[in-house]
């Protein structure tokens, strides 16, 4: 852990929106008089009928989270109508193309035209309010558009990673019961391309035999790739809204109608359908945009998050729309054409806030200062860190090399069931120490609480959960409010379970020390180890598997799997390379396993169930420490194991 602090820069100060009194000020009106803090914010966002009620929301029983529950909104009225009069020819999305010679600017008039269009072609395909709509797409403005016809009409997203394989597709298409898609023919990320409509077709297959009938499929041309096309089902996106009108009336959505689901994996099980809402969610994206990245009217905005993960939902679209900002969407990779993709086109746009992940921001450092030094980053003014906990070296050279020590950075916690961002700093209010994350946004209370549930006080270690609801926090898994119920509520009753473990210190400063359940994170991207291990005994030649994490220089965390063969199978490297293949099918590229290891046995208890500490300590070359084994049925199994990991790759 980091010892140094850094005071709140000057010019942050002098800049801000919010200064440390009124940080203390707001923060503890909105725990002790939520009522009255949400009803004044609340009315950051345009209401066709004004809400009266605030907030009414439960942790226990039923668990029930209601906000503002009888006003009615639009969030795409919010995002693009209401700003058209004041800044109808601001841009509004400045589009970044994997290649450094295309870009585009589309002007909030323009997001209007094109989104009404988007948005009758769904109507005249007979898409209704509370329908579900699949979004499997690259990083272009089309992404944006969908996202927001459907919210303009009422229609569900469920948006889908492009990364994420036919079969991951199919299962959330199937989940969800959506009968509309929309793709394009080809992504491409790095100059390669991207089969997104061949693996599509392929999904549409896989959940036919499960008996959904995809109805129609609409395709932006992105590549001119060749793709297959079946007629009747297939539209093309370009000759559709070409005849379609500019002008589609926003529905009017109850605050507490669904905006979109969007799937993530959890300790046990099939991702989840992480519901969120219309008004409590904007409301809450929008103000944490504001306030967290000190947003002023005219400042350029970078996230580079794709739209397929939760923060591109409310940190690329939703909430810097709802302020009017311009956001910038890049469809390419950091190392493309070289590593100093990023800094250049920071220069290129006069980015002033630049918001990215750990993962990058490591990988960046590795490749060496001069492609960062090269360029000039004279328009930037803070920089974010979102995904997972950023170790002080790393923070120490995005603050010192890409910042120039300059700009704040704000490392910002938060989850797809959250909405927005929890624990992060305020620019201008809060001292940084490197590694954490600092102090809860408005609104939100974070306890410690050991494994029997005691609460913590003061300095202290423990489980992170949070005491009371929030407006953008998830209302409900999709289909499934008992699993809602028992994922999050039940380990602790009357909290919500974050899933992570974390450090309070003497200041009051939060520390993120990473997952406590089986969940993974490999390069900022969430996944089950349960998810892994059943892609791998999907294979005919593995009889068990088990997966843990493991520390990983760049990465974060990495795969470790530990496979056991069906008698009379043969291990070999061709074998270890056909399940990395294997997995990286089952559930794509994100997946890949970084290390597998043959294991003859399993250290397992006596009644069965594996012991994943074990692993992971063998994982982590930690021997010394395995703990109690005597309560395995074998503890032999644990030498072997031993012995044999020299065996893995
Ligand atoms: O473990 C925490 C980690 O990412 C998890 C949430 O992942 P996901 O739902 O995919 O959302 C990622 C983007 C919001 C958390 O449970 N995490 C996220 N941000 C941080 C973090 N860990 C430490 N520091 C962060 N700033």
């Amino acid at each position: 852990m980091s010892e140094k602090i850094y005071p709140v820069l000057p010019d942050a100060k002098a800049n801000t929106l919010i200064d440390d009194a009124t940080y203390q000020e707001w923060y503890r009106e909105s725990v002790e008089n939520p009522e009255e803090f949400w009803a004044r914010h609340g009315k950051r966002i345009d209401w066709s009928k004004p809400f009266t009620k605030v907030k009414n929301t439960s942790f226990t029983g039923d668990v029930s989270i209601k906000w503002f529950e009888d006003g009615e909104t639009n969030v795409s009225y919010n995002c693009i109508d209401r700003h058209l009069e004041k800044r109808g020819d601001q841009v509004a999305i400045i589009w970044e193309g994997d290649n450094p010679y295309f870009d585009k600017k589309i002007t909030y008039r323009e997001l209007y035209a094109e989104v009404c269009r988007l948005a009758n072609v769904l109507k005249k395909h007979g898409v209704k309010k509370g329908d579900r709509v699949t979004i499997y797409m690259p990083m272009i403005p089309e992404a944006a558009y969908a996202m927001l016809a459907c919210a303009r009409i009422g229609a569900i997203h469920s948006v889908v990673f492009g990364g994420f394989s036919p079969d991951a597709l199919a299962g959330r298409l199937v989940d969800c019961q959506s009968t509309f898609v929309i793709t394009a023919d080809e992504g491409v990320r790095g100059g390669k391309p991207i089969p997104l409509k061949a693996n599509t077709d392929t999904a549409i297959e896989i959940a036919a035999k499960q008996e959904l009938d995809v109805k129609n499929v609409l395709v932006v041309r992105r590549t001119g790739g060749k793709i297959g096309w079946v007629p009747g089902r297939d539209l093309w996106y370009h000759k559709e809204t070409e005849a379609a009108e500019p002008e589609c009336a926003p529905t009017p959505m109850n605050a507490e109608d669904p905006l979109f689901i969007l799937y993530t994996s959890g300790s046990t099980g099939k991702p989840k359908g992480v519901l969120h809402t219309s008004g409590g969610y904007l409301v809450y994206a929008s103000m944490t945009h504001q306030y967290v990245f000190d947003y002023h009217d005219g400042d350029i905005y970078w996230c580079t998050a794709d739209v397929g993960w939760v923060t591109g939902h409310s940190y690329i679209l939703y909430g810097p729309l709802a302020n009017g900002a311009t956001t910038l969407m890049f469809e390419g990779v950091p190392n493309h054409p070289d590593y100093g993709r990023f800094w250049e086109v920071i220069d290129k746009h006069k980015v002033n806030i630049f918001y990215t992940a750990p993962t990058a921001i490591r990988a960046l450092m590795g490749a060496g200062d001069d492609f960062v030094t090269r360029s000039s980053r004279q328009s930037l003014r803070l920089l974010g860190s979102v995904g997972e906990p950023i170790n002080p070296e790393a923070w120490e050279w995005y603050y010192h090399v890409v910042g120039d020590n300059r700009c704040p950075i704000v490392d910002t916690w938060w989850q797809t069931e959250t909405g927005g961002i929890m624990i992060t700093p305020l620019p201008g209010a809060t001292k940084l120490k490197p590694g954490s994350a600092t102090r809860p946004f408005f609104g939100v209370q974070p306890q410690l609480v050991d494994q029997e549930g005691k609460v913590l006080e003061g300095a202290a270690d423990g489980n992170l959960c949070i005491a009371d609801s929030w407006p953008g926090q998830m209302r409900t898994v999709y289909g499934d409010h008992q699993r809602f119920i028992e994922t999050y509520f039940s380990t602790y009753k009357g909290k919500y379970f974050t899933g992570d473990g974390c450090r309070r210190d003497e200041d009051g400063y939060y520390w993120i020390t990473g997952r406590v359940d089986d969940v993974l994170n490999v390069s900022g991207h969430r996944l089950g180890t349960a998810e892994v291990e059943s892609a791998l005994v999907s294979h005919h030649f593995v009889s068990e598997a088990a997966v843990v994490g493991y520390p990983h220089n760049l990465k974060g965390q990495g795969i470790y799997c530990y496979v056991t063969l069906m008698a009379g199978t043969e291990e070999s490297d061709e074998l270890r390379k056909e399940l990395v293949t294997h997995v990286r099918k089952e559930i794509g590229p994100i997946a890949t396993p970084d290390k597998i290891q043959f294991a003859p046995g399993l250290p397992k208890t006596r009644s069965g169930k594996i012991m994943r500490r074990i692993l992971r300590k063998i994982a982590e070359d930690d021997f010394g420490s395995l703990g109690d084994t005597s309560t395995l049925a074998d503890p032999g199994v644990v030498d072997g194991l031993i012995a044999n990991r020299q065996n893995r790759q």
